[in-house]
């Protein structure tokens, strides 16, 4: 164990972390490479960071893999990332099962490619029966994408008498989320520098803490992973109580 996760309190655990993984272009391009390269390379993040999560007993780790935003990148870079992504799924399978990982997605599936569509419904039913790590990826997902479905849900089942609107509270709209399953994360990691949300679980991530780094997701490892975790254990989680509060009765 290393002497960074050694100081890991196992008590105080996040159940969800949320990661934005970003700056793969990035680092693609300082070492005079094609951006296509980085994202490549990203993968070998996604791996040890699933990993890592596994070995804490981290119950749900989510991945932004692509945003719906991201559709408007040059064809040439969606179509190699929709291939990367659905490659590496379909390869991960077996390893995913051994570790006893579940395998979510969120996003708007009818953006995807058929192919892409069918390989990801396969994977999803191969590790349905999985307890251990639930592993979400956000793939052609943006939060206002899904706000707005949620709003067209709630709206229709009002329509169709199965919701008084007066009933209508924070749990209704939890549950017409993409999220519903999930638990909020409590720690949302953003690589790369860049401070922003870019349009990443806004109604989930309302109470998370926020932990921003400037190594670029190829780079980011285990250890990184750790400090973000120790420096979230230093944070005092207040939910607009006094700090006095929160020490006199800890949550
Ligand atoms: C993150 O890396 C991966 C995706 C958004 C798909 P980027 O591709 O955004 O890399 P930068 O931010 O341009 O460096
Ligand atoms: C956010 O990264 C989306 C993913 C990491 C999948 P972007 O690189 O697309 O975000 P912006 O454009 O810098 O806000
Ligand atoms: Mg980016």
């Amino acid at each position: 164990m290393s002497s960074l996760e050694a100081k890991i309190d196992r008590q105080k655990l996040p159940r969800h972390i949320a990661i934005i993984m970003d700056g793969n272009g990035r680092w693609a391009q300082e070492k005079g490479q094609d951006r296509l390269y980085g994202h490549f390379h990203g993968v070998e993040s996604v791996r040890d960071i699933v990993e890592g999560c596994a070995e804490m007993g981290i119950e749900y780790l989510t991945l932004y893999a692509f945003s719906t935003e991201n559709w408007d990148r040059p064809s040439k870079e969606v179509n190699g990332l929709m291939e990367l992504l659905v490659d590496t799924i379909r390869n991960e399978v077996e390893t995913l099962n051994r570790n006893n990982i579940k395998l979510y997605v969120i996003g708007d599936m009818n953006m995807l490619p058929d192919y892409a569509r069918q390989e990801l419904n396969e994977a999803l039913e191969m590790t349905s029966h999985n307890s251990g790590l639930n592993l979400v990826i956000a793939l052609s997902y943006s939060s206002r994408w899904e706000l707005v479905n949620a709003v067209k849900s709630i709206a229709n089942d009002v329509k169709q008498g199965k919701i008084d609107p007066a009933a209508i509270n924070q749990d209704t709209l939890q549950q017409y989320l993409c999220t519903s399953e999930l638990p909020d994360p409590e720690l949302m990691i953003r690589t790369s520098g860049e401070y922003r949300i870019s349009n990443f679980l806004l109604y989930q991530l309302a109470y998370a803490e926020l932990y921003f780094t400037n190594v670029r997701w190829p780079d980011f490892r285990k250890e990184n992973l750790y400090e973000a975790i120790l420096d979230y254990q230093q944070r005092e989680r207040r939910f607009g109580k006094t700090s006095t509060q929160v020490i006199d009765a800890p949550l």
